[in-house]
């Protein structure tokens, strides 16, 4: 008798397990696309490149040094000052825009250096918390009863929203640290080859994720308002820490954390990289300051939604099948969100066996 119920719960981790790696393999392969897609018009580019930089004045370089007779004449290029042009467009008379150096010296250092700071955390808090915890089970297994909890329009939603977001996060990640890490894998002209696709992938599938996730939002806001309930919850450790009992409605106190965490920096990202694409005559200095605060909002979420997959994956048995099924088991209800499924059976809502 156990080993006939034991064997869909099996599947269904064997499913699980096997998508999760699917995702991660996936995601791991896509930048080698670069491989494919290089045209071998790499090294001719790089010979012009070297070439052009060979017959480049040595002076140019060292026209920053105090020594040279020049320096004061490039100090006022590096100030930024418009000189005349006949060339029409926005700064097109300044020569150099010294805050492209230091947006450089900002995205390359603190913002990069952080944001891998914070995913690594991240990654490591789940590895020792899997190891340490381990998955939160259905007490007393489940019921084989199953109630509504998304709709079809919320799964579809958080369908597009997940998806699209694997892809913003491959091909920004790509962007932000391919120089250092894709390129001693793959070599310059695969990076080139797939950060020219990667490019077209990020901004194609940011809107798709911008659209689905206000969309999702503004679906789920009214079960996301905060309330007393939630102090309790995170006093009581959320059902994670310690084995004890966590009341919680529709959504509990963490889901509403990564609710407005969405709706705030996630926005954040949003809105900047809409601007980034919808607004070439975007003028330099604003377009850095978008990119720092796009990339810096970016790698928050992408850092929590490593946590947000956990939970809702490998962290909590029972939760992934609503999401794709739309409904979860009433055992699985009355453990993490007692307080909804009174409300349901309130409202008249039978469980049913499927
Ligand atoms: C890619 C893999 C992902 C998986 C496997 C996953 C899984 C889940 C699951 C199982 C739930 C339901 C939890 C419950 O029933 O209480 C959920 C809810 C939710 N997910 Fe995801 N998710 C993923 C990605 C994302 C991403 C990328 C975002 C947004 C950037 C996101 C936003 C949400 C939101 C807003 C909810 C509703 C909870 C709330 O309102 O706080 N998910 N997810």
């Amino acid at each position: 008798m156990n080993n006939v119920k034991s064997r869909p719960a099996t599947r269904r981790l064997a499913m699980m397990l096997g998508a999760i790696a699917a995702i991660v393999l996936l995601s791991l392969a896509l930048p080698f696309t670069g491989l494919l897609l290089d045209d071998g018009a790499g090294p001719q580019a790089q010979a012009q490149t070297s070439a052009a930089q060979a017959s480049a004045t040595p002076e140019l370089d060292k026209g920053f040094g105090e020594s040279n007779p020049r320096a004061n004449y490039w100090k006022a290029v590096r100030a930024g000052n418009a000189g005349y042009t006949a060339v029409r467009g926005p700064e097109a008379g300044v020569l150099i825009q010294n805050g492209g150096v230091n947006w450089r010296a900002l995205r390359n250092g603190p913002i990069a250096f952080w944001g891998s700071v914070a995913l690594a955390v991240m990654a490591v808090l789940i590895v020792l918390f899997h190891l340490l915890r381990g998955r939160v089970k259905i007490e007393g297994g489940r019921s084989g009863m199953t109630v509504p909890r998304w709709s079809a329009l919320e799964r579809l939603l958080h369908a597009l929203v997940a998806i699209s977001f694997v892809i913003l996060l491959v091909t920004g990640l790509s962007m932000l640290y391919g120089r250092n890490v894709l390129i001693p894998v793959i070599g310059k002209d695969a990076f080139a080859a797939w950060m020219a696709l990667g490019k077209i992938l990020h901004n194609y599938s940011g809107p798709v994720f911008g659209v689905s996730l206000v969309l999702l939002l503004l679906k789920l806001l009214p079960a996301n308002i905060p309330n007393g309930t939630d102090i309790k919850w995170f006093l009581s450790g959320g059902g994670l820490i310690g084995r004890g009992h966590s009341s919680a409605g529709r959504m509990n106190a963490g889901e509403k954390l990564w609710f407005w965490l969405l709706a705030t920096f996630g926005v954040a990202v949003i809105v900047t990289g809409l601007y980034l694409i919808l607004d070439p005559a975007l003028p330099r200095d604003q377009a850095q300051t978008m990119l720092i605060v796009h990339a810096a909002c970016a790698l928050l979420v992408m850092a929590v939604a490593i946590g947000h997959v956990y939970i809702g994956t490998l962290g909590t048995e029972g939760s992934l099948e609503g999401m794709s099924t739309g409904r979860v088991d009433v055992a699985w209800a009355k453990q993490h969100h007692d307080l909804w499924y009174a409300e349901m059976q309130q409202k008249g809502v039978r469980p049913e066996q499927r």
